[in-house]
């Protein structure tokens, strides 16, 4: 599927334009995302990887609606400062009437993630959760956040591995094809696989990959995230998978909604590293 398709409506590709997609659908999908016991658990780890201390410096490249630099900016306290940059004016937005009133050491700046609007050695430590996948260049993104980080300072990604999403259902096949083209509907459906190398070429020390699987069995959770319906939709219009095959899928999904017997489940790889100390570019 060519990266044109990511535009179709009701994509997970869509969080790369927010903007011209449905923010509001955007920002419920991350909703049901945040509710999650294991989102929240890997993002504390996240956290922890950061390392970081009362009156630290952080940014979150790809806040959304802010939830995690909002947590940062508790663990770094009021003599600390966290920075969520977002491409998407209307996430910021949301962001902006989430926090702003709450918490005066939280900034939102509207920035492309490989062209931040911040000096080189700015931030402690900084993140980008479920983002890179997003970003036409992952490298370009992750140069721009050594840029930033400050020399001995800590940079955590973490992203899905797209292309290893699966979920249970009698037409394994059609599954394989439905999850293949939301994953390719990203820029970067790779992008968890090449990130620890990525890393490394960055010029990144004491780079540690963790792997975190995930597997729900609730499906209008699955269903929240990754709009199965409106994949299919956009597969049969663009003539990539028959109506028939569509229908018996969807029967599956029903049959074990109906009856409790929904499974499916995703990787997250996690990618700590450090900015070598007494490096400054
Ligand atoms: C899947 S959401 C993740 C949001 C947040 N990190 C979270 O975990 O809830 C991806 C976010 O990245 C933002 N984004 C997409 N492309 C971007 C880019 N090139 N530069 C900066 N942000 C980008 C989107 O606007 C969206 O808010």
């Amino acid at each position: 599927m060519s990266t044109a398709d990511s535009k179709s409506r009701g994509f997970l590709g869509n969080f790369a334009n927010v903007d011209q997609a449905n923010p509001a659908e955007l920002v419920g999908r991350l909703d049901t995302m945040h509710a999650l016991e294991f989102f929240r658990s890997y993002k504390r780890e996240t956290f922890a990887l950061m390392q970081l201390g009362a009156a630290a410096s952080a940014a979150d490249i790809g806040c959304g609606t802010g939830e995690d630099a909002r947590q940062m900016a508790e663990l770094v306290g009021e003599s600390g400062l966290v920075v969520g940059f977002d491409i998407s004016e209307a996430m910021l937005k949301e962001a902006r009437s989430r926090h702003d009133a709450a918490t005066a050491n939280l900034q939102f700046i509207q920035s492309p993630a490989h062209e931040l609007k911040a000096a080189s050695a700015s931030f402690d430590a900084i993140r980008a959760d479920r983002v890179l996948t997003h970003v036409p260049d992952t490298m370009a993104a992750l140069r721009e956040m050594v840029r930033v980080v400050k020399p001995g300072g800590r940079v955590v990604v973490s992203e899905p591995d797209m292309l290893g999403c699966w979920v249970n259902n009698a037409h394994h096949a059609t599954s394989t094809r439905i999850l293949q083209a939301i994953a390719h509907s990203c820029e970067r459906p790779f992008a968890a696989r090449e990130l620890y190398h990525h890393f490394l070429d960055a010029g990144l020390v004491d780079v540690r990959l963790l792997l975190r699987p995930v597997a729900l069995t609730d499906p209008q959770s699955a269903d929240n995230i990754l709009r199965f319906g409106a994949a299919i939709e956009t597969m049969i219009e663009k003539g990539k998978l028959d109506a028939q095959e569509a229908r018996s899928w969807l029967a599956d999904f029903e049959e074990r909604r109906r009856t409790g017997r929904f499974l499916g489940g995703a990787t997250i790889f996690i990618v700590a590293g450090g900015k070598p100390a007494g490096e400054d570019r």
